[in-house]
């Protein structure tokens, strides 16, 4: 498991790190929880649902969603409980899983199967998903890099990517989370707005949308 983490932030979040813990009650704690997210990054956790949201309403029924990583399964709030997509959420900590199964529970949603995955190396065939979802995510792994070639190598043509990082050339105000989450061992290298753009073009990205909220950054792309 995690092949790619020199640097060991993927075995924390693995192990469920105190900081995993803490990080699940702030994203989904509607009120408390939304104020400590919106004082911490700058921007309001309504922008992962907005997009979220409208990327998922524009799948046909069955199409393949991959929510890597799924976290506790914030995402799934933006899954109309009538769905008939096959929705994948995939994290690498077990303990990530559990919260999304009991998420997916008190949303009475259906269809939603949790499997552990290191995002460095998918265990998907290439053409295979019609949208990846990937929020709060980059700035965790330990190979970026690696991530976004998996979600371009298993991405059908036409293929949407939504995703949300922080990244090392935004506000200056938000530097101290990145030591503080890089001390802590749950942050990785991180990526540069412009890395992160060289990237998706050489992966054969197109139509990509750079959005920075605070300290976050949304990018949604096409797999062309
Ligand atoms: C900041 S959380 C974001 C979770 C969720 N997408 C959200 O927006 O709330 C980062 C997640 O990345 C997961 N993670 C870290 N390294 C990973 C890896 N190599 N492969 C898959 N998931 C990983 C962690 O377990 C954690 O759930």
């Amino acid at each position: 498991m995690a092949p790619h983490d020199a640097d060991g932030s993927s075995r924390s979040w693995q192990r469920d790190h105190p900081w995993a813990i803490v990080y699940d009650r702030i994203s989904t704690d509607p009120r408390l929880g939304a104020l400590l997210w919106r004082i911490g990054v700058g921007s309001g956790v309504g922008v992962l649902h907005r997009i979220a949201a409208a990327e998922l309403a524009e799948l046909p029924a069955g199409a393949q969603v991959l929510d890597i990583p799924c976290g506790g399964g914030i995402a799934l709030r933006d899954l109309p409980r009538d769905h008939r997509l096959r929705y994948l959420a995939a994290d690498i900590s077990p303990a990530m899983l559990t919260r999304t199964r009991g998420e997916a529970r008190a949303l009475g949603l259906d269809g939603v199967e949790t499997v552990e995955m290191d995002v460095g190396d998918l265990p998907l065939p290439d053409d295979s998903v019609d949208l990846v979802l990937a929020f709060t995510s980059l700035h965790c792994f330990p190979d970026p890099r690696a991530a976004v070639g998996e979600f371009g190598r298993v991405l059908l043509p036409g293929g949407r990517l939504a995703l949300s990082t922080m990244v090392t050339d935004g506000p200056l105000r938000f530097r101290g989370l990145w030591v503080g989450g890089r001390v802590a061992g749950v942050l990785g290298p991180g990526c540069s707005r412009v890395e992160l753009k060289r990237w998706l073009a050489e992966d054969g990205f197109t139509d990509v949308e750079v959005r920075p909220a605070g300290g976050l950054t949304y990018v949604t792309a096409t797999r062309s």
